[in-house]
């Protein structure tokens, strides 16, 4: 009540309102006109993905807008996305925290924040190695499998259906395979619970008005949501909670050579083990060509010790990555690439020959091969993430006052990486909206 009361004194002098809207322009930053208690909410009308666009064709590449009170500074240019993000990336290793994370998607890596970030991060990337990749190719490959049955039947039955259908069926068996330890065909299984609590999951979201209420008072209203019951949530919460639990205390009685090879062992292998990898070794992009062109030998750092091992929770939250971070990620990337082969067909043809050239020198494939191998599936891919990057826009928070090329940002402050502006525009990507993989064609 008494923040109400302080809240109530401050509108009756017209400050509540609009007493957040005024930094954007003290920092010389260009935005849209705020609204009071909205800010800018109304520009995010048509979605987030038409509105970055508008964002930045109506005030640059550097500009800002409000949601609610929250200030944000977007950036779609390289040269700056790339000061934040690699030349002082110990200043923005957290994300923004909205305050609404509940455990055990508060666990994951995606929420940790500063030291316990990089610690999770360590054990997580020896996790993504290409060796421990490799042990999970039979789990992926089984799923596959049963994607590509159901995709001939299909074909032979010569009817339309829905493809992106078919491939949320088999990012939901990989995730239950890889993540959950739990095998199921979640086409022919609908009813499965897991397959339900993954489409609940999925469902779940904020009413709008309740939306715009959080946005305008946070401070109020964060501290409500989290203390009000919400029985959707906590059923949920206690259905992947328990099953990790069983499939934990299963494997903790099992021998070592008995127990399944999926993400979930490796993340337990790893729970105590000192982390051989820190925040300057986190450019994958580095690691990838160092690995691809076999030019830097691999750099030795003495081991990383873990303040304290995974817990339950944390490990159940890291299992939560393949269904918040891999799960429609990967289902939306791959029917975005089948629209642009099926309406590209001398792409289709040119990426068929090549596949099929692969199949001969490669019976049983493994991880490490995919990337020497299949040149122009990694360009169809690439270019399919620029037209329609699935995680189009995302955010960094800057931990100590900065000045990222010239631009001065608070402590504190989010700032968003707008990466579909970006891939979409012409001075970067001449024809932005052509589907053109050849862009990638390394000299
Ligand atoms: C086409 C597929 C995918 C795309 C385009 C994609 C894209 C991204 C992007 C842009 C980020 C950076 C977000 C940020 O820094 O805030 C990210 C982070 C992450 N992604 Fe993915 N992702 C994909 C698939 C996956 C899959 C399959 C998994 C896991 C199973 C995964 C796990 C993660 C994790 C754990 C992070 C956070 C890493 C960290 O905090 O250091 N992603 N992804």
């Amino acid at each position: 009540f008494q923040s109400w009361e302080i809240f109530l004194k401050l509108e009756k002098k017209g400050w509540y309102s609009t007493s957040a809207f005024s930094r954007l322009e003290k920092l010389g930053i260009r935005h849209p006109k705020p609204s009071p208690f909205i800010g800018n909410l109304t520009f995010f009308r048509q979605g987030f993905w038409e509105s970055q666009l508008e964002l930045r064709r109506l005030y640059g590449p550097l500009c800002g807008y409000y949601l609610g009170r929250r200030m944000f500074i977007v950036i779609s240019e390289p040269d700056m996305i790339k000061q934040v993000l690699v030349e002082n990336f110990s200043n923005f290793t957290n994300r923004m925290a909205s305050g609404l994370e509940f455990e055990p998607v508060a666990n994951s890596i995606l929420f940790l924040r500063d030291k316990r970030w990089e610690e999770v991060r360590g054990v997580l990337t020896a996790a993504f190695s290409p060796e421990k990749l490799n042990e999970l190719t039979p789990l992926i490959s089984q799923a596959c499998d049963l994607l590509l049955a159901h995709l001939i039947r299909c074909a032979e039955s010569g009817a339309a259906f829905d493809v992106q259908r078919c491939y949320c069926c088999y990012a939901t068996d990989v995730v239950a395979s890889v993540a959950f330890g739990t095998e199921v065909d979640s086409r022919t299984a609908p009813e499965h619970p897991f397959v339900k609590h993954c489409r609940r999951f999925f469902q779940f979201s904020i009413p709008r008005p309740l939306l715009v209420l959080i946005l305008s008072f946070p401070s109020i209203m964060v501290p409500l949501a989290r203390i009000l019951p919400n029985k959707n949530r906590d059923e949920l919460n206690g259905f992947f909670n328990k099953l990790i639990r069983t499939v934990i205390a299963l494997r903790d009685r099992q021998a070592a050579e008995e127990r399944r090879r999926d993400f979930l062992q490796m993340v337990l292998d790893a729970r105590q083990s000192p982390s051989p990898v820190g925040v300057e070794d986190f450019d994958i992009v580095r690691e990838v060509f160092s690995t691809q062109c076999k030019a830097e030998p691999p750099r030795q750092r003495p081991p990383r010790v873990l303040s304290k091992p995974l817990s339950v929770d944390e490990i159940v939250g890291q299992a939560f990555i393949f269904l918040i971070a891999g799960y429609e990620m990967v289902a939306n990337t791959l029917s975005f690439a089948t629209y642009l082969l099926a309406t590209n067909p001398d792409c289709q043809e040119k990426l068929l020959r090549e596949v099929d050239l692969f199949k001969e020198k490669h019976v049983a494939p493994e991880y490490c091969s995919l990337q020497e191998g299949l040149p122009y599936l990694d360009m169809v891919i690439a270019e399919t993430l620029r037209m329609y990057p699935p995680a189009f826009r995302f955010t960094r928070e800057a931990a100590q006052d900065c000045e990222v090329l010239g631009q001065r940002i608070p402590a504190g402050t989010v700032l968003e990486m707008a990466v579909g502006a970006l891939h979409h525009d012409p001075e970067h990507w001449p024809s932005p909206e052509i589907f053109n993989p050849e862009r990638y064609r390394c000299c």
